[in-house]
């Protein structure tokens, strides 16, 4: 029985990779910035505050993948002011995608999804962090 929810889970997976990943379930989490704010990152007229929680900092720290659960959040600040906020997700059940685990979304500056943005570019570009867990800045979080 196991293996045979096993078979279609995996079939599930491998039928959503070939189209666009949803990602209409991930949320902006209005307390976002009560997590941990681990890096700035600054270039030309671009600041990012990131953050992700406790959880994910200590993983990082201990050398394991991030726990599924683990969200981390970007503010994008254009010419000093807030641009949009992109947000990556990890769940189990969405193992097996571009970026293993890992979905994206964008939310404008009014904090509404950008509906065009399916995270499909966004998936791509992480896909060349896999030894970090697809994490760019996971080095910012161990030091
Ligand atoms: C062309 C490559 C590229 C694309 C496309 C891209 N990112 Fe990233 N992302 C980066 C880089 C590089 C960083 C590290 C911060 C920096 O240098 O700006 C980053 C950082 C992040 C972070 C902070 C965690 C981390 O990986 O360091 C989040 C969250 C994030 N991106 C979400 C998104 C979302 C959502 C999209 C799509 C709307 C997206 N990214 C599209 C390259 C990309």
């Amino acid at each position: 029985m196991r293996h045979v929810l096993a078979l279609t889970i995996g079939l599930g997976l491998a039928a959503h990779v070939a189209q666009a990943q949803d990602n209409t379930e991930i949320q902006l989490d209005p307390d976002y910035a009560q997590g941990e704010h681990y890096a700035t990152v600054t270039r030309g007229g671009i600041t990012e505050e990131i953050y992700a929680a406790a959880e994910a900092l200590a993983a990082a720290r201990a050398g394991q993948p991030f726990p599924y659960g683990t969200v981390i959040t970007m503010e994008d600040h254009r010419g000093g002011t807030l641009h949009r906020t992109i947000v990556m997700e990890k769940r189990a059940t969405w193992e097996g995608g571009t970026a293993g685990a890992w979905r994206f979304r964008e939310f404008g500056p009014d904090g509404q999804p950008n509906m065009t943005e399916n995270g499909s570019r966004c998936a791509s570009c992480h896909a060349s962090q896999e030894a970090n867990d697809f994490v760019f800045t996971r080095d910012r979080m161990t030091n």
